[in-house]
């Protein structure tokens, strides 16, 4: 546990905190809308009379706006910068989180979800992004994955205002609006910090990205050292078609199937949906709702056991061992539903099988995507390439969060869990064989050993 800490007093200056942890309020309201809907939804169904199509609106509405936000946010962040596009973000959340919560009917609410949504699906990646061109490389690993913390923080939050506000009148509005506030502290934080430094000097600005540097960097050597490598890869221009081009196609297969397999495991059916999972098992609505908020709990305590140990140990064992839980989790929660023998026998084993898979998620694929997507790709290319992960990963989303109660009408609770396991199996062979170690090594290292590998590969 002391690794991180250690490195982070001895290295780090208290800026860089303060800075990871505003540009992560942008995943704090990844998780506060992820987290807060399934509540509210509950109220919003009798008061606007909703049908299920316009609930499932209601809620697929931001998801389809995080792609077009995601997708959008991939020029945005080169040419308007990581730090205005954040910026830009936070005001168009603010403005439809008030908005959301003062809405006439569905369909007002559906536009201002849309809006939502295109606010955190630029958040969800220019946040990492931006704090991995700011933090040096032995505790990148941390600070980027402040992000994912901030997420499940986010989600705790939202479990917890939607308990305390479900008896108060107009609950669900402000269950909806009272996001406006973490919108706000983002724009008005984000204002004042800094540019990213890899940004400037693409820019020629190389003598503000060197006061920024200064600000991360204990000893003007590590300033000096950091500037020459990204003057190097900043040399190396390359245009967007690169991006399907041979050169980048390895790290853009990775960094999409790392965006797919992190949804396509079900782990939004458990954060959208655990209350109903619980209520399968036969747990009545009260006691579903306060076991929902223990798993809340338990993503962010494995979260941060995540965030204080990834540059220690690596990202390659936390994502392998992550996969290996969450497939021995799936395969319980299958057996639990498939045998009524094992539910009379354990028939708490659904929750603990929730929780380990929470838990197994939270340690690996959940940090370790965000992360490794911050890190993969060449200067040049690393907003649009990230911009395609996370619209992947945005699309798969929806893509599951559509079919999970179809699929278990079509296939049982039992059948669909086996699936997710099988799928889970499959990710964990590709992660074994494809998925590089990027701890300890600088941005620009890890660009020039994927080329490098690239080269070997070419001239065999
Ligand atoms: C995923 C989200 C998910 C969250 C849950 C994130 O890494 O991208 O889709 O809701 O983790 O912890």
């Amino acid at each position: 546990m002391s690794g991180f800490i250690h490195e982070a007093r001895s290295e780090a200056k208290p800026f860089l905190f303060v800075l990871a942890v505003v540009a992560a309020l942008g995943g704090f309201l990844f998780g506060y809308d992820t987290g807060v809907i399934s509540g509210a939804l509950l109220f919003i169904k009798p008061a606007f009379h909703a049908s299920a199509l316009q609930q499932q609106a209601i809620i697929g509405s931001l998801l389809v706006g995080a792609v077009v936000g995601a997708t959008a946010a991939g020029y945005l962040a080169d040419a308007l910068s990581r730090k205005w596009t954040t910026v830009l973000s936070g005001c168009i959340y603010v403005g439809a989180a008030l908005w959301s919560a003062v809405v006439p009917g569905t369909t007002e609410l559906i536009a201002a979800r849309f809006l939502l949504g295109l606010s955190v699906g630029t958040a969800s990646f220019v946040a990492p992004m931006y704090i991995a061109e700011v933090a040096p490389q032995r505790i990148r690993g941390g600070l980027v994955s402040f992000n994912q913390l901030m997420m499940v923080v986010g989600i705790l939050i939202a479990y917890i205002v939607d308990f305390l506000f479900k008896a108060v009148a107009g609950n669900w509005r402000w269950m909806l609006g009272l996001g406006a506030l973490p919108g706000v502290a983002l724009v008005v934080g984000m204002v004042l910090m800094p540019h990213s430094p890899r940004w400037l000097m693409e820019r020629g600005r190389d003598d503000e990205a060197r006061a920024v540097l200064e600000r991360v960097h204990r000893r003007e050597q590590d300033v000096d050292n950091e500037m020459d490598d990204i003057r190097r890869v900043v040399a190396e221009k390359g245009s967007l078609r690169d991006i399907i081009g041979a050169q980048v196609r390895p790290m853009l297969v990775v960094g999409l199937a790392l965006a797919i397999f992190q949804q396509i495991v079900g782990i939004n059916t458990v954060i959208y949906y655990a209350p109903t999972i619980l209520r399968f098992t036969g747990s009545t609505v009260s006691s579903a709702i306060t076991q929902t908020v223990f798993i809340g709990v338990t993503n962010v305590v494995f979260t941060t056991v995540a965030v204080l140990l990834l540059d220690r140990f690596g990202r390659r064992v936390f994502l392998l061992v992550g996969t290996v839980g969450l497939i021995v989790s799936l395969l319980a929660l299958g057996v639990f539903f498939a045998s009524p023998a094992v539910r009379r026998a354990v028939p708490d084993l659904a929750l603990i099988a929730l929780i380990a898979y929470i838990a197994s998620f939270a340690i690996g694929l959940g940090p370790v995507f965000w992360l490794m997507i911050s890190e993969i790709f060449p200067l040049h290319l690393r907003s649009p390439a990230m911009a395609l992960c996370s619209v992947a990963n945005w699309a798969f989303n929806f893509l599951v969060a559509f079919t999970f109660l179809t699929l278990v009408g079509a296939l049982g609770s039992a059948g669909t869990f086996l699936l997710y396991a099988a799928v889970g199996s499959i990710a964990l062979v590709f992660f074994a064989t494809r998925v590089p170690e990027t701890n300890g090594r600088s941005l620009e290292e890890i660009e020039q050993q994927v080329q490098r590998k690239h080269r070997g590969k070419r001239g065999r």
